[in-house]
């Protein structure tokens, strides 16, 4: 593909700025360009401002795409993710809204669990096949880069091999995928009441592999007093840090503060959920420098009310994370956008705050915040054409495809016009 410019965006949302997370009043700052542009050299952004600053850098051999008047942004980041699974749990959502609770499922053996046995039975190629269908979605939807964890397998070699199918998909392209190991997401049917023996196996022979193969750069775990209680899970923690992975936590989705205060004890990259999290909790995230990254997806799909405390967590200088946790049980959904409108609706985030949540702020929870995130000199070209005049209109048109064209490197998608 020749080098591009993409021209006549009504709105260049660069999100540009220092290259850090972003906190307090500057998650309000989009650094929007009216009447903006882009070159794009080999795959590289090259120069992002004004029509006019574009025009002067343009040479013959550069493909112009028109913006039509549409607001440019930076591709999602969608920090929280669990894309790789056999089947789905549509027969428990009808379950749900039918009066059961998603615990009561999980503790009759369901939920994960029923994922699990699903996932093992598959195939790589099956669950390769299924996974190329939602990134399809997760493209359509504006994202490009996602953090993809295991999780489903809950054997050495049933993680591995959902972590080889992530590796594949990142090497297909053009989405990127982020793995993380999340053997520690349930304990399998065969483990049952034996916590500490399947402990041991996660930290004897899962981890060292994973480690030693490449496999994952973060590790994560479902931290709960009735999944992983904060003493067990310090034990896979601990391990995973000496072997080098970053960490992410699963932290106070249903109990508060035990997942945070741990979080903030290990100095995790992120702590996840949070709706149960309190002040103290808060608090402990904020002087450990923990990002937290909010599900309001998985908060709306559970039918519950009890979201994170979001505002909170701005005003003491958090740099909060938006993302939509796809997976076949709490949040069976790729849509980013459906998240913007559930952080304004509900988190009352700005729809300013929502995007530097879900660009900027999500790559800086992944280390890339110097390659991805916003449209600056230097950066990989992961940029979408939204059908909208105006970013405030991603938030408040809900339920609908915005994505219009979709540039990663040197890979236009066309989705519309
Ligand atoms: O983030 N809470 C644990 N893990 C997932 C749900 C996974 C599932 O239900 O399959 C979550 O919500
Ligand atoms: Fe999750």
């Amino acid at each position: 593909m020749p080098d591009l410019a993409i021209v006549n965006a009504s709105q260049l949302v660069t999100v540009a700025g220092p290259p850090r997370p972003r906190i307090g009043a500057e998650m309000s700052e989009l650094g929007i360009v009216t009447n903006g542009a882009v070159l794009v050299r080999q795959g590289r952004i090259a120069a992002a401002g004004t029509r006019a600053e574009i025009d002067a850098l343009l040479t013959d051999d550069v493909e112009i795409v028109d913006a039509g008047g549409r607001i440019v942004l930076p591709g999602f980041v969608d920090a929280h993710t669990h894309p790789v699974f056999a089947g789905n749990r549509a027969g428990e959502f009808e379950q749900r809204a039918s009066g059961a609770t998603y615990k009561e499922i999980a503790a009759a053996g369901g939920g994960i669990r029923s994922t699990v046995r699903q996932t093992r039975e598959a195939s790589a190629d099956t669950l390769l096949s299924a996974a190329r269908r939602y990134r399809e979605w997760f493209l359509r939807g504006g994202t490009t880069t996602v953090e993809a964890k295991s999780g489903y397998g809950l054997s050495l070699d049933a993680e591995v091999k959902i972590l080889e199918v992530i590796r594949r998909l990142d090497s297909e392209g053009p989405v990127g995928y982020v793995p993380t190991f999340l053997g520690a997401h349930e304990i399998p049917d065969e483990y049952r009441g034996r916590i500490e023996d399947y402990i041991d196996l996660v930290v004897r022979e899962m981890l060292p592999r994973v480690a030693a193969a490449k496999l994952a750069r973060y590790c994560d775990i479902f931290v709960e007093p009735f999944v992983f209680p904060a003493e067990k899970a310090r034990v896979v923690l601990r391990a995973a840090q000496s072997l080098g992975f970053g960490l992410r936590i699963h932290a106070d989705q249903f109990t508060p503060d035990e997942g945070a205060l741990l979080a903030a004890e290990f100095h995790a990259a992120t702590a996840d959920h949070l709706e149960a999290t309190t002040e103290a909790g808060l608090q402990a995230l904020r002087n450990a420098g923990v990002q937290p990254v909010l599900l309001p997806a998985s908060v709306y799909n559970l039918g519950s009310a009890h979201y994170p405390m979001a505002r909170r967590m701005i005003d003491l200088g958090l740099a909060v994370v938006l993302a939509t946790d796809f997976n076949p049980g709490s949040s069976p959904t790729t849509s980013m956008a459906l998240v913007l409108s559930l952080a304004c609706t509900h988190l009352k985030m700005t729809p300013a705050e929502a995007i530097v949540a879900a660009t900027f702020n999500a790559a800086c929870s992944l280390g890339l915040e110097r390659d991805i995130g916003s449209l600056e000199p230097g950066k990989s070209a992961e940029l979408v054409i939204h059908d909208c005049a105006d970013y405030r209109e991603l938030p408040y048109f809900f339920g609908r495809e915005t994505a219009a064209q979709v540039l990663i490197g040197t890979r236009l998608a066309r989705f519309r016009g």
